[in-house]
């Protein structure tokens, strides 16, 4: 498994373990694409599969090649305006006005391994995973411009990443109006594309519609990848679910404004682009500038969606989040939030601390409120220094009670934003992001620092690391609470503003790359209002994400299923919170509660001290049974048994395997109970067919490929709750999975 390039006739051939990527120079000297998909054999050339057959009313490259017809050719990475009409992955616009461009092929450059973007979250190869790095050259002779389109191939994940760069070598300044990440033409449009969308507490439901002529897309032009859309999108023939069938999967390592799309052309093929949203970003290229893309995640297989996850979600952990914290275990918490809001004082945070401790959970987080004179969310962002009516006795004493109680502390931070009411905007009202002449647009009565300003982040990189320091802080919670309007930097020239939205989230980066580098032990837990930057560019930094503010245990169950096609669960922080729910006033037992936590990085943000003494063994036992388990919840191979977008979505139920298949916890949640209905099986997955299990600790001896094929027996809900006060809706069930010994 390799890059294969057959030097006379430029064709390149990435192959992974199962997969296969071949492309190669055509005619007119810019890249065609062959094919991508289930891995076939490496021959000198496809010829095929590249055959030329003239079509009618489409133009020709040149009067001597008529079969070179863009329009009806697979390409690389497209132009504009030469005659293929479809979307182009990129466009340059010249000081003359003109937008064409004729870039040619110029060679190749194949290195083993995988080098870290500068300034941009990328993937790397540390571990010498037998990463491949293809970089093709194309110049254009007129503008003196090259664009390096990067291929590296992570054969053992089956993931291809992609990028592109441009380098102005010319002597005029041109104007980068859009350029995809990747681009990748398919023959056909008989796919389902599948897009995971919703809003602010309603994260990543699952949407499946079949392709039809025309363009679909999902994108953000808020400032952040957003609640609304995730990068994260599939394309899947018709047949496929998560037990088989052909998929593609794409993601952007990337937390701004993005594009996902796809065209399918008048020959039902379609064109997949990948990028920053070319709406609302311009890039200058004066002579010697240079623009590198955020890297894509393309990734195949023949095995069904379920492989699709499993196989990218393997490549996260191995090649893209911090690997300090890509393996390592993460801590159980309590995090005050839904349980004081901002009305804390040091003794009840220090009594909630001293519960928690009992109940046995690791790591006590203080959330929004610790700072500046923040009672409510209308002050103090910016102001990082700590609110001392709330902590009478030092805020460096009462850190250090914490960690003398064994846990661990976590502080949450809003590095981005800023209060009309903080000292920061008496001294800094040019700091804030707004356009000239126009009102500020307030959301959550807060507004955005500039970003793009180096001075900003080296306030927030000095300001955060005073407290990091003070309270030998472990963990972080960075939160942004707001979208971008009004884009525009008072720093920047007329001409450079529609930088401002790629600078802002370089800025971002900037500051998360010197925080993590400078404090390589505190961990990040990236968050906006929940799941509104739940994306690859934020788990480069910070390893977890608060997966939705919607904590409610049915919610969190559609949320959860839905984020796990993208992404792993230790991806997903889940946490049991009070009830009735904050968001939904649903009322669910503590034990779905847990039930659905469990498959996340767990924790608690619920009032403990006010917990009966029941409830407070409960929680003691259901701490027990995670840290007991939590290798396995953490980072077991994940598989969806029921899917609930797919379903009517009363049923859902899942599945953590262990690598070494000796252990395995499944889940089925029901949302209303139906009477009369048939008897329900469990039909589980990723087991060793030959092994022995038995099911929670039960006599009755299984074989692996009985629990998957035939099932396992759920009795009935009704049977276990009839007769006390507990409702049959919302229930849910564990089934502990342990090979014989
Ligand atoms: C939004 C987050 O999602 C919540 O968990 C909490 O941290 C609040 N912000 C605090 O303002």
């Amino acid at each position: 498994m390799a890059i294969r390039i057959e030097d006379q006739n430029l064709l390149f051939h990435l192959q992974t373990d199962h997969t296969s990527y071949i492309f190669h120079m055509m005619e007119n000297g810019e890249l065609g694409q062959i094919y991508y998909g289930k891995r076939v054999h490496s021959k000198p050339s496809y010829d095929n599969l590249v055959t030329r057959e003239w079509h009618n009313a489409a133009a020709v490259w040149r009067l001597d090649h008529k079969d070179v017809q863009p329009q009806v050719l697979k390409q690389e990475y497209a132009s504009l305006g030469k005659g293929d009409f479809r979307y182009p992955a990129y466009q340059v616009a010249q000081a003359n006005g003109s937008r064409i461009t004729e870039f040619k092929y110029e060679s190749y450059e194949l290195v083993d391994g995988k080098q870290r973007l500068a300034g941009l979250p990328s993937a790397f190869d540390d571990t010498d995973d037998d990463a491949q790095t293809l970089t093709i050259a194309l110049r254009d002779k007129l503008l003196g411009l090259v664009m390096h389109l990067n291929y590296t191939i992570f054969p053992h994940q089956d993931v291809i990443v992609r990028s592109a760069e441009f380098q102005n070598q010319g002597n005029e300044k041109l104007r980068l109006n859009s350029a995809a990440s990747a681009q990748l033409d398919l023959p056909d449009a008989d796919y389902d594309f599948i897009q995971f969308s919703g809003a602010w507490a309603r994260e990543r439901h699952m949407i499946r519609t079949h392709l039809r002529s025309g363009v679909q897309s999902v994108g953000s032009l808020r400032g952040t990848s957003s609640h609304q859309q995730n990068p994260f999108v599939m394309l899947a023939r018709p047949n496929t679910d998560d037990a088989q069938g052909s998929v593609f999967g794409f993601n952007l390592i990337y937390s701004g404004n993005f594009s996902d799309q796809v065209q399918v052309d008048q020959y039902d093929a379609s064109r997949v682009l990948v990028g920053i949203n070319p709406e609302e970003f311009a890039w200058n290229l004066k002579p010697g500038d240079k623009f590198q893309t955020p890297e894509a995640v393309l990734s195949y297989t023949d095995a069904g969606m379920n492989q699709l996850s499993q196989q990218m979600g393997a490549f996260y952990q191995d090649h893209l989040v911090n690997p300090r914290f890509a393996h390592e275990q993460r801590p159980t918490l309590i995090n005050n939030w839904e349980a004081t809001f901002m009305d804390f004082d040091e003794d009840k945070l220090l009594s909630f601390a001293t519960t928690a401790k009992k109940l046995g959970l690791e790591m006590f987080v203080l959330d929004d409120g610790w700072f500046g004179h923040r009672n409510n969310d209308d002050s103090s962002l910016g102001n990082w220094f700590v609110n001392e009516p709330k902590f009478p006795s030092g805020f460096g004493t009462f850190t250090q009670k914490i960690h003398d109680l064994g846990l661990k502390f976590g502080l949450w931070f809003e590095p981005e934003m800023i209060s009309i009411d903080s000292e920061l905007y008496k001294q800094h009202p040019d700091w804030l992001i707004n356009a000239p002449g126009r009102h500020a647009s307030p959301e959550r009565q807060q507004f955005v620092l500039d970003m793009t300003r180096s001075e900003v982040v080296d306030y927030l990189f000095d300001a955060m690391s005073k407290i990091i320091e003070m309270t030998k802080l472990d963990y972080i919670k960075w939160d942004m609470n707001r979208n971008i309007t009004e884009t525009y930097s008072s720093q920047l020239s007329a001409d450079d503003q529609l930088e401002v939205p790629h600078r802002y989230i370089l800025g971002v980066y900037q500051l998360y790359d010197r925080l993590v580098k400078a404090y390589p032990d505190v961990l990040f837990e990236s968050c906006s209002s929940g799941g509104g930057r739940f994306d690859l560019g934020m788990m480069y930094y910070a390893p977890q994400a608060w997966t939705s503010d919607d904590t409610d245990a049915v919610e969190r169950m559609l949320i959860q299923f839905g984020t796990s096609y993208g992404y792993p669960q230790t991806m997903m922080g889940a946490h049991v919170s009070a009830v009735p729910n904050d968001q939904v006033g649903r009322i669910t037992s503590l034990k779905t509660r847990a039930n659905v936590a469990y498959f996340g990085d767990f924790g608690y943000e619920l009032d403990i001290t006010k917990m009966s003494p029941e409830e407070q063994q409960q929680v003691k036992e259901q701490t027990a049974f995670y840290k007991e388990h939590r290798q396995l919840f953490q980072f077991g191979k994940f598989y969806r048994i029921d899917n609930p977008f797919a379903n009517g979505g009363n049923v859902m139920s899942w599945e953590v395997v262990s690598d070494d298949q000796k252990h395995a916890i499944a889940a089925r949640y029901q949302i209303l109970n139906r009477p009369n209905t048939g008897y329900i099986r469990l039909y589980l997955k990723g087991l060793d067919p030959d092994t022995k299990y038995t099911v929670n600790g039960g006599s009755e001896q299984f074989y692996g490929d009985e629990l998957m094929n035939a099932g396992l027996f759920v009795s009935d809900i009704l049977h276990e709750t009839h007769g006390t006060d507990q409702s049959a809706d919302f229930n849910s069930k564990l089934f502990v999975i342990d090979a014989v010994k």
